[in-house]
């Protein structure tokens, strides 16, 4: 399983993924500045993997620090928040800077080379912990997945999304592993291609079987019954299941209805924002026009044009069959199941 992040030798290293499929390329990231630019330019994304990033880049910041004990507070909090002005709409960056946080508030009274230790031991358990999430997700999930499945899903929500295994394609895998997929159908996922550049490549060097389709092609897909489930990650999901995930994730939950196929969305605990009583209430990044203007190499526009380009949109709970967690599987009303197993009942 390929390394999405790690510390080394006093960096955050990370695997540039606005390089692959062509190239796959380390990138050190020597301070936390560059650590949120990694982060803010998509070189790391997927809303785990993004959190427990900025985790090592706040230990990284700790382990920089050379001012005085009485600048350290007012350097942990500029560094933590901007980390957090990177992307707004994966909770699980806030989720782990607030750990990371509470971690420092307990030890504040510490040098800061004791507490960059301490600030490194925990990213890196939250890395480790990330990835037995997502294998016992995947344990859950398949069990929803007959022999002969065919899975269809939408941007990455892999090990390249997560430290490893993956969450939607941790649940592929793990139905793999008992040669239950048939096919996976991924749609490209414009603008920035995660399923075409990153869920292609992963499923592939897995040997999963894999077939590209660009997002139009979803519905007739569906309808000339080639999808049996409809896997998908998420990057927030509100007290009452609603759920942010990728741009065209809502479409494909509509068309799942129509088509009576089962909708999943598969995520860790830490992506649940009970905070949140719907998906009202969730903010949805929007990115910059040239995304949308350019395609790989060139415009495939009129420059100028005016353009929208949300990165997320919400897919009402009632469009979910059911959400998959490391502690179990929820079904409708899934606001009590989220909160049952959000405080860990
Ligand atoms: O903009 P991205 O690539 O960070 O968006 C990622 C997604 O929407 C994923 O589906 C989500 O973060 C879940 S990843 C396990």
């Amino acid at each position: 399983m390929i390394e999405t992040v790690c510390f080394d030798n006093e960096a955050v290293v990370i695997l540039d993924q606005s390089k692959l499929p062509d190239e796959v390329a380390f990138r050190p990231c020597h301070t936390p500045e560059e650590v949120a630019e990694a982060i803010c330019s998509m070189k790391v994304r997927g809303a785990p993997l993004i959190g427990v990033v900025a985790a090592f880049g706040l230990a990284l910041g700790m382990r920089r620090f050379n001012g005085s004990a009485a600048e350290l507070y007012d350097y942990f909090y500029s560094i933590k928040e901007m980390l957090a002005s990177t992307r707004p709409t994966a909770v699980n960056l806030f989720w782990a800077l607030q750990r990371m946080e509470k971690l420092y508030l307990q030890h504040r009274q510490e040098p800061a080379h004791v507490l960059g230790d301490l600030l490194l031991n925990e990213a890196e358990k939250m890395r480790q912990e990330d990835i037995a999430i997502n294998q016992a997700m995947g344990e859950n999930g398949q069990a929803l997945l007959s022999p002969g499945a065919r899975v269809m899903t939408i941007c990455n929500a892999g090990t390249l999304a997560t430290c490893g295994y993956g969450t939607a394609l941790g649940v592929v895998r793990s139905a793999a592993r008992r040669n239950k997929i048939d096919m996976v159908w991924v749609c490209e996922t414009r603008p920035v291609l995660q399923g075409a550049r990153l869920t292609v490549w992963e499923l592939m060097q897995d040997n999963i079987p894999v077939t590209l389709i660009t997002d139009s092609m979803a519905g007739y897909t569906m309808q000339l019954g080639r999808v049996d489930a409809i896997i998908v990650g998420a990057d927030r999901i509100a007290a009452n299941g609603d759920t942010a995930n990728k741009i065209g994730t809502f479409p494909l939950a509509v068309l799942a209805h129509y088509h009576q196929i089962p909708f999943y969305v598969a995520a860790p605990l830490s992506t649940v924002d009970l905070s949140l009583p719907d998906g009202k209430a969730i903010v949805i990044e929007e990115r910059h026009q040239d995304e949308v203007r350019r395609c790989s190499h060139g415009y495939v526009t009129v420059p100028e044009v005016e353009v929208f380009n949300p990165a997320f949109d919400v897919t009402p709970q009632h469009l979910i069959s059911a959400i998959i967690t490391e502690g179990g599987i929820i079904t409708a009303p899934f606001a009590e199941g989220l909160k049952r197993l959000k405080e860990g009942r």
